[in-house]
């Protein structure tokens, strides 16, 4: 949560500062600010709400300076006001941050006591606090680095700067993303590769417990102890072209729309065409050590757990391991029971999701091999993971996530084919039949996007309607759990997931007039090799489950397989799918979900990029 930006070099800042921040938006939205050396002064300029306002204001105002720093905020600490806007000053620190200070009520306690006047509710400026007296007394900004930071608790990014050292930044990190772009004659410092990409593709990725000195012909790493540090700079290859919108009216439809070239890259390079059967080329693990296993634990957050419970069904049928999936938040304070037998599979997007890295640690403290799967290249995640596969989905805008989630399911269908040779459940002949099904994948995937009109004509019949529920029984259900999240997410509806058979168990009390229900039923293509589809019961269960809902007034809109009518009589609308094998079906119905979603969004008018409330990658517990 939270975007930071920083600039040393030779150009005006002021286009810098605002473009890193458009680009850095999605992690926060509750207000934006920026700060510049304006002959020896720090100037900082914020606003309540959207960067346009702090565009607007800043029209007109010219920057003489060539260094600054800017922040796009998610409210943790402090209404989200002007005052409690970032950048901070105090005396002669400005100061942006992202994370949070658990104790920072000791320090504002202190600082009362010493007579310090407190302007904000943050737990930010008490930092700025901190960081002016070491100044005041002397210090450099580099030594009050190695007496404030000890003092310090939390999760946190800060990038600082000093008007006693007008030429430089810096830049902190510990559990909070932080990196450095390195340019000619110039220098970044920003939350995300995406902020800076458009400028310099050279990247150096701090670890925990660094910081970073930048001047604009230099920058320097040192650890948490001062000591000077060699660092490596990164190539990043994803091209900022890639990050625009490209005519769609927003990311998130870009993104919806992607999805067959996101798969076809994700599979990419992950087939050994000789033998016809899926080989994953950044899977580090030997076949002997991916059959030592004896259990996986799956661990993600938000959307990235959905895909988690379809890989577990994956898992359990290809590879015959047994699977557990878990919230992180919950995984990691729950004193799991998990040690060198168990695989640890995180997922995340950004590979920044504070609850999912502390998943991974705990993980790791007891032993056990771990095993991530991420969007972002080099995110902490990917970096501190034993074996991590990549989605090539491409960098993923909206907040609501579409290709990561379809994506994440090809990797997990990957991996469980590989373990279920490792494990022998699988033969050669099944793995090349899932394999060739993977391969057609994108040509289903676009010809379930050409259902988009469709979609948007029910989304339009239906944006008014208050509650919904998704039903789904199978690897239909988690897609249920993920079409309620998408719609709730972006539309503020009210709606939510539920396996098909457990309506009865309660929610039905909902059910009336009022409410929509959307049933996912697929009538699998069977495999030749694996046996018989056994999700044709579950769809007669489905159509009991819609019987249910129809006695009691509910409407319902019915996902099903072509040629199947058995929904007809039942439903008010009938989105028929292609034809696919059990394990394609999570990944193709999920797509009508995410365009009715957006659709209905529209309709109401909400920000469908930027949702209220919610932030892409949520770097704080
Ligand atoms: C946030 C986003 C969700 C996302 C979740 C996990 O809540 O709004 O869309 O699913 O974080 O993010 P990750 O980057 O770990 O996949």
């Amino acid at each position: 949560m939270c975007g930071i930006i920083g600039y040393v070099g030779s150009q005006n800042p002021k286009d810098i500062l605002l473009d890193g921040l458009k680009r850095l938006e999605y992690r926060g939205y509750d207000s934006a600010g920026v700060a510049v050396f304006e002959n020896g002064k720090s100037q900082v300029y914020r606003c309540e709400g959207r960067l346009e306002n702090l565009e607007r204001r800043l029209k007109e105002v010219q920057f003489a300076g060539h260094i600054g720093i800017g922040h796009t905020r998610w409210a943790t600490h402090g209404a989200p006001n002007e005052t409690n806007a970032h950048p901070h000053k105090i005396g002669a620190i400005t100061l942006v941050h992202n994370g949070i200070i658990e104790n920072y009520i000791d320090h504002k306690e202190k600082l009362l006591k010493m007579g310090r006047s407190i302007a904000s509710d943050t737990d930010s400026e008490i930092v700025a606090h901190l960081f002016d007296i070491e100044v005041t007394r002397g210090l450099t900004l580099l030594q009050a680095m190695n007496t404030v930071l000890p003092t310090l608790r939390g999760s946190y990014a800060f990038v600082v700067m000093s008007e006693k050292e007008p030429e430089l930044l810096i830049g902190v990190r510990n559990g909070a993303p932080l990196l450095l772009g390195v340019g000619e004659g110039e220098n970044y410092v920003a939350s995300d590769a995406q902020a800076v990409l458009h400028r310099t593709r050279q990247i150096v990725y701090l670890e925990d417990h660094q910081f970073a000195a930048l001047t604009r012909e230099k920058i320097s790493v040192f650890n948490d102890r001062g000591e000077p540090l060699n660092h490596t700079v990164k190539r990043i290859d994803w091209s900022p072209e890639q990050a625009e919108k490209l005519g769609y009216r927003h990311y998130m439809l870009k993104e919806i729309h992607e999805q067959a070239n996101a798969i076809t890259n994700t599979i990419d390079g992950n087939i050994d065409h000789k033998r016809g059967v899926i080989a994953c080329s950044e899977l580090a693990f030997t076949r002997d050590v991916l059959a030592s296993f004896k259990r996986i634990a799956i661990t993600a957050c938000g959307t990235a757990r959905h895909a988690g419970l379809i890989g577990k069904s994956y898992f359990e049928r290809f590879a015959r391991i047994p699977v557990e999936v878990d919230y992180a938040s919950e995984f990691r304070y729950r004193n799991p029971v998990i040690d060198s037998s168990t695989l640890l599979i995180t997922i995340s997007q950004s590979g920044e999701t504070a609850d999912t890295l502390a998943a991974l640690r705990e993980a790791k403290g007891l032993g056990s091999k771990t095993l991530s799967i991420c969007n972002v290249r080099d995110s902490t995640l990917a970096r501190e993971s034993d074996v991590v596969l990549y989605t090539n989905a491409g960098p993923e805008i909206g907040v609501a996530s579409t290709k990561a989630f379809t994506t994440q399911l090809v990797v997990l269908y990957m991996l469980s084919v590989e373990v279920g040779l490792a494990r022998k459940t699988l033969t050669e002949a099944e793995a090349k039949e899932l394999t060739s099904d993977l391969v057609r994948l994108p040509m289903l995937v676009e010809s379930v996007l050409q259902k988009e009109d469709e979609l948007e004509k029910i989304a339009i019949e239906y944006q008014a309607d208050p509650s919904f529920f998704f039903i789904g029984r199978g690897c239909l259900y988690p897609v249920a759990l993920e079409g309620a999240l998408k719609l709730k997410e972006i539309s503020y509806i009210h709606a939510e997931g539920y396996a098909a058979g457990e309506l009865k168990h309660g929610p039905i009390a909902l059910i009336d007039r009022s409410t929509v229900t959307i049933a996912l039923a697929s009538v699998d293509t069977p495999y030749s090799h694996l046996g018989t589809a056994y999700t044709t019961v579950l769809h007669e269960k489905v159509v009991s489950n819609i019987q249910e809902v129809r006695a009691r007034g509910g409407r319902v809109i019915s996902l099903v397989t072509e040629g199947n009518s058995h929904f007809d009589p039942i439903s008010q609308h009938v989105v028929r799918m292609p034809r696919a094998t059990w394990a394609m079906s999570p990944i193709l119905y999920t797509i009508p979900l995410q365009l009715f979603a957006y659709y209905v969004a529209l309709q109401r008018g909400t920000d469908v990029d930027k949702p209220r409330n919610l932030a892409k990658s949520v770097t704080v517990e």
